[in-house]
């Protein structure tokens, strides 16, 4: 007899799914997508069973963001998470992601140092993580690493604006293209990584006249966080969409469930059963099989007249 756990059916992922009745995702029908109006989503996921649940709903693109370190691993910001982190959650990822685009984030420090360690851990994520893109912060600078990068056939996602690696640089989590300069900056990025040939284009933390001329500019799908309604896609964080962070929400964050609610429900209710010896019951128990149970009676029988 096989025990599942979880109460989980292993033949789950065989049944046919919303996600596996449509056609995989990649880069070119992102490009189908922008050219047809039609939004694309991405949400983040950092592990095997949300990664499955927002896959099989149909998302488009999974990124496994460098946000795991605040979202899962409680660190401060995304600088302390290292490449091994991340590699052990992409490959969580991949396991549960089937038709999205799987995008992973390159950690801080493993892009910086030079293009040579920067191409060797883009070639980590895709072969040891099975990524399908690698996601890089930063404009025109980095649109020369993104070239090689997408030379040795690895796609790249850009990200540009509100870039959460440059925290220090920024002097913290600004909105950014605020005055004609930073407009200008911010459109010299996206039309270099446009021409450098990124498969998608973030644009975090941006007025969303900014990000409208930058998405109407470019070739490249642009998909917004903070970035207003016009950009080709939207993405945001799943701990955000589903409420298991514990800070305020950004402003552009939209709550579409409370699973902190859910989770603390069911947990105190657990605790409830047990102090009052509700759970388990009868029925959520095994028992043994008639026969053993009358040898058992009868042993125990003999043992008692015997004195024993
Ligand atoms: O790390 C992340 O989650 C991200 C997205 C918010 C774009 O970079």
């Amino acid at each position: 007899m096989s025990l599942t756990p979880f109460g989980g059916r292993p033949d789950a992922f065989a049944a046919s799914s919303s996600s596996e009745r449509r056609p995989k995702v990649t880069t070119a029908t992102l490009r189908e997508l922008k050219l047809r109006h039609e939004p694309i989503t991405c949400l983040t996921a950092y592990d095997y069973a949300a990664a499955r649940l927002v896959d099989e709903a149909g998302i488009d693109i999974v990124l496994v963001g460098d946000s795991l370190a605040q979202a899962v691993l409680g660190y401060e910001n995304t600088l302390s998470v290292t490449m091994d982190e991340m590699l052990h959650h992409v490959k969580a990822v991949r396991r549960g992601v089937k038709r999205a685009l799987l995008v992973a984030d390159m950690p801080f420090g493993s892009y910086q140092v030079d293009s040579r360690s920067a191409l060797a851990n883009a070639a980590r994520f895709v072969k040891e993580g099975g990524a399908e893109a690698v996601k890089i912060e930063g404009g025109e600078k980095r649109a020369e690493l993104i070239r090689q990068i997408i030379d040795a056939e690895i796609p790249v996602a850009g990200h540009i604006g509100l870039t959460p690696q440059s925290v220090n640089a920024m002097g913290g989590y600004k909105v950014q293209g605020k005055t004609l300069s930073g407009i200008e900056q911010l459109m010299r990025d996206a039309v270099a990584l446009d021409r450098a040939g990124v498969a998608l284009l973030v644009l975090e933390g941006i007025p969303r006249e900014v990000a409208a001329m930058i998405t109407a500019e470019v070739g490249t799908p642009t998909i917004g966080i903070g970035a207003g309604p016009d950009c080709d896609g939207q993405v945001l964080v799943f701990h955000d969409l589903v409420n298991l962070t514990f800070t305020p929400p950004a402003k552009f964050v939209r709550r579409y469930g409370d699973a902190a609610a859910l989770i603390t429900g069911a947990v105190q209710a657990f605790c409830d059963d047990v102090k009052t010896h509700q759970y388990p019951s009868d029925d959520e128990s095994y028992h043994l099989p008639k026969e053993t149970k009358a040898g058992l009676d009868t042993v125990l029988a003999r043992k008692r007249a015997m004195g024993r």
